[in-house]
């Protein structure tokens, strides 16, 4: 009698042990003891649960992951309704909403909190005496689905609770799927011929509606609490000491929240936070404003669905869905061919789509995709949106498999796949298409920046015959461009000063514009700072090249290639002819440059200019050799 009591404490001082160290582990990422040590104490509890079954708990850290699969899930009805939030794009709305809120509440003081809006799958967590006693999903706001085998499985959903915990305690929050998890998902149920999902939220909703918890636990999810359900007693008045008092109980609470006073400062961290919420590793979808006085909510009340106490300001969408309607292949630069899906046009984060990349053939064969699927497509910023999966559900058994082609569709010739066997090329390097891209890219922004000749204008000017390589852009006369249509006076003078500020470009950018295989702009800049002169690049060894920090062997191999190609030395004795010399075309701006960071070089008082200006001073010396 007296060991069983014994034993009885050792496994509940080894619980407690244990879910110390997975709070302070999980939710706190400041663990005290190595995973081994953890890793003995979970045994030894794992052992004497084994011999003394009938002290196992559902609560024991030994039971996150277990139990049998269900057959279906339970219902649970919400005790206080799972609201939803309105939600805006617009600036206008968010002081709106303020204003309106100033005016119901009258003189009473009011601030702001305001949290990221995590793009995942919100959830109820009930604890009574401070163990879990039911995970539920949202569901229709008012009843949901029993999840709680599932949640349990999730490291930072305590099962129970920490320091002075309420008798009734419901909080609420988002299960939600690293970016990096849902990557590595996709990847292996495409390698298993399953099914992808569009993204992390879907995957996380998936895997929450798992039958077997089992299953669940391998998905690698999380969770952040925001909001209060079912409170028995807090002590706190305000939703900022709430969430402290949250994290008091062991739950995970976001670490970007911020609370402020003013609508101004509320903007500028919305900005602040749209820009840095790429380097996160979860999906957020915009952020989530709340009055901070609690005392407020009852006298700001409820519209029809939401409070008004709280509202969501969205970054703009970045994925909608589409149907492809059919694929084009374009032949670039260097010959690769891409798809390119034309679309039902679709509006994502207000701006209208109609054509997706579909990068590379084995990305079709990857995604499965069709001509005349429907397909999930999410775009970022400028760049060209993609088609990240295919809306399976929607198929109608009429669409059409996308083949390679077996000859350039511009110009006819043989296409070959690349030594990587991913990319499939066109044979002919005298392709209109790979000449009329290499243009495009010598002119484009980050190359010359040839302001006035864009794609449009290239095109015109290779249909018309007045250029078939970059040299010809320097040869291009007044009265040839005015004979060109939409050509008057002033636009084309402007397009020759364009080309005239191109000669002046640094020797980086020049470079870029050639287009040199494998390499990107910031090998470029290496490159550049390295050799200073085209010529001095040219004449480079392989060896030399790769032997510079940033330079790998392959590109190093493609660069003295590159220099070596017949066409290569052309070009470029064509443009040294037209005194386009990159490296010392600029000697004469360069040694003004230089005397003038010379002049000005430790008189700032800026320790991040003291450093440009010594930079460049150098970067220009070697350049001036
Ligand atoms: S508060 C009544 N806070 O967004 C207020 N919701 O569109 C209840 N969400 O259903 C929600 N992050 O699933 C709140 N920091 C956050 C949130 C958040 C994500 C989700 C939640 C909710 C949906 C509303």
């Amino acid at each position: 009698m007296e060991k069983k009591e014994q034993v009885k404490r050792k496994i509940e001082k080894l619980r407690a042990e244990i879910n110390r160290h997975n709070w302070l582990y999980y939710v706190k990422n400041q663990p005290e003891i190595s995973d081994g040590e953890y890793d003995r104490l979970y045994s030894e509890l794992k052992e004497l649960e084994q011999k003394f079954p009938h002290f196992i708990t559902p609560d024991s850290p030994t039971q996150r992951v277990g139990g049998e699969p269900l057959k279906e899930f339970r219902s649970v009805k919400h005790r206080i309704p799972m609201l939803s939030l309105e939600n805006t794009y617009d600036e206008d709305d968010i002081k709106n909403w303020i204003t309106r809120n100033r005016k119901i509440i009258s003189d009473a003081e009011m601030s702001f909190v305001v949290e990221p809006k995590i793009d995942g799958v919100g959830i109820s967590l009930r604890y009574e005496k401070g163990r879990l006693v039911v995970g539920a999903t949202r569901g229709d706001g008012y009843t949901g689905d029993d999840i709680t085998a599932n949640l349990k499985t999730i490291r930072t959903i305590p099962l129970v609770l920490r320091g002075n915990f309420p008798e009734v305690v419901e909080v609420r929050g988002e299960v939600y799927m690293e970016k990096s998890a849902f990557e590595e998902l996709n990847r292996i149920r495409a390698e298993e011929k399953l099914s992808l999902f569009a993204n992390p939220r879907n995957a996380a909703a998936g895997s929450l509606k798992l039958l077997d918890p089992a299953e669940t636990a391998k998905r690698k999810l999380n969770c952040f609490i925001y909001q209060a359900g079912e409170i028995s007693k807090t002590g706190v008045s305000t939703h900022w000491q709430l969430l402290e008092f949250f994290k008091q109980l062991g739950f995970r609470v976001n670490p970007h929240i911020k609370k402020f006073k003013t609508v101004e400062r509320i903007l500028e961290y919305f900005g602040e936070f749209s820009a840095k919420r790429e380097e996160l590793d979860y999906e957020v979808d915009g952020m989530v404003i709340k009055v901070n006085e609690m005392n407020l909510y009852e006298k700001l009340g409820f519209t029809m669905k939401a409070p008004r106490w709280a509202c969501a300001y969205k970054f703009p969408a970045k994925q909608g869905s589409a149907k492809i309607v059919s694929v084009d292949i374009q032949v670039g630069r260097t010959g690769v061919l891409t798809p390119v899906a034309n679309l039902s046009p679709t509006k994502i984060g207000g701006v209208v789509i109609k054509r997706a990349t579909l990068h590379n053939f084995d990305e079709i064969k990857r995604l499965g995709v069709k001509v005349g699927d429907w397909v999930w497509v999410e775009r970022s910023g400028d760049v060209i949106p993609k088609i990240t999966g295919v809306i399976v559900s929607k198929r109608t058994g009429n669409e059409e498999e996308i083949k390679i082609p077996e000859t350039c569709p511009v110009c006819g010739a043989d296409v070959v796949k690349d030594e990587s066997n991913v990319a499939v090329l066109c044979t002919n390097s005298f392709c209109p298409a790979q000449i009329e891209r290499g243009i495009v890219h010598f002119a484009s922004r980050k190359a010359m920046d040839i302001e006035g000749l864009g794609e449009k204008v290239i095109k015109l000017l290779i249909e018309e015959g007045l250029i078939k390589s970059v040299v010809d852009i320097y040869k291009l006369k007044k009265e040839q461009l005015l004979k060109l249509p939409l050509f008057k006076e002033k636009k084309a003078e402007n397009l020759l000063k364009g080309i005239e500020a191109s000669k002046t470009r640094p020797l980086s950018k020049f470079l870029f514009a050639m287009g040199i295989p494998l390499a990107g702009e910031k090998a470029c800049q290496i490159l550049a700072e390295k050799f200073g002169t085209v010529e001095k690049l040219s004449a480079a060894k392989a060896d030399d090249i790769q032997n510079i920090e940033g330079i790998g062997p392959k590109m190093a191999a493609s660069i003295t290639r590159f220099f070596s190609l017949p066409a290569t030395k052309k070009i470029l004795s064509q443009l040294k002819a037209l005194s386009i010399e990159h490296g010392r075309m600029r000697l004469k701006s360069q040694k003004i440059f230089l005397e003038k960071f010379l002049s000005l070089r430790g008189k700032s008082r800026c320790p991040a200019v003291r450093r440009r200006n010594s930079f460049s001073k150098t970067a220009a010396k070697r350049l001036l050799q």
